[in-house]
């Protein structure tokens, strides 16, 4: 029986640490608050926060936004040994490391600044008034445009 169960457990400890290896990135931890709706929700749905918030900035002038680069970038800073944040160019960036895991590229940082600004006045607080409601409505009706 001992000698079953700890073969089980070694396995178990191999199983997971091949999936670890093998099937995930290694996502640098964030500082901040962490998002109201989850990793699992702010992970399927972080490109349609974006491009609706760009939409109502740029599209409609509406600056209150929940989510802008800006904050994406300053509470996901990675810094270097130096303690500098490193920028999209380095493998290590936030968002690259899921990325370039599923070989998607973006452009957003030819244009946005990739790592915090000392002008950029955001707050690392959320904004407890967020337009929760207005993005759902938007994510629903993107679901039946399908
Ligand atoms: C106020 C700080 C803050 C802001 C702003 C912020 N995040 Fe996060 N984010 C967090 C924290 C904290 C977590 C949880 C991280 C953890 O578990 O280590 C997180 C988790 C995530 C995850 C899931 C990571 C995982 O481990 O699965 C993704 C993806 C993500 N954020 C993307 C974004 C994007 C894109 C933006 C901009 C639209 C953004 N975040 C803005 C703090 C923030
Ligand atoms: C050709 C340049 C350019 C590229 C490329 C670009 N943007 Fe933008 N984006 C802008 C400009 C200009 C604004 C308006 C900024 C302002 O008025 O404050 C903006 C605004 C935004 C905003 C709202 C303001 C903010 O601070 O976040 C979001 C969100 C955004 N863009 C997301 C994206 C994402 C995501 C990508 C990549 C998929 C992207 N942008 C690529 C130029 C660009
Ligand atoms: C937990 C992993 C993960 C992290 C961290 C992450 N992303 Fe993503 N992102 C993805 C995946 C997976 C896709 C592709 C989804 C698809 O193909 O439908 C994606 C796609 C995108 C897209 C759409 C790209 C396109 O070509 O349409 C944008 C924009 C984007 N992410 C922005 C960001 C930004 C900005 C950050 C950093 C602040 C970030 N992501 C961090 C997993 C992640």
């Amino acid at each position: 029986m001992r000698v079953l169960l700890g073969a089980l457990l070694i396995f178990i400890f191999f199983a997971n640490s091949l999936i670890a290896e093998d099937n995930f990135p290694l996502i640098p931890k964030a500082t901040g608050k962490p998002h109201p709706e989850g990793n699992e929700f702010i992970r399927i749905n972080h490109m349609d926060l974006l491009r609706h918030d760009r939409d109502l900035v740029v599209k409609e002038g509406i600056r209150n936004i929940d989510n802008s680069l800006a904050q994406c970038v300053t509470c996901h800073v990675v810094r270097d040994e130096n303690n500098e944040p490193v920028t999209y160019e380095s493998e290590e960036y936030f968002c690259r490391v899921c990325h370039d895991y599923v070989a998607v590229k973006l452009d957003c940082f030819t244009c946005h600044n990739s790592v915090p600004s000392a002008e950029v006045s955001i707050s690392l607080f959320r904004d407890e008034n967020a337009p929760f409601e207005r993005l759902m409505a938007y994510l629903e009706e993107k679901d039946n445009d399908r």
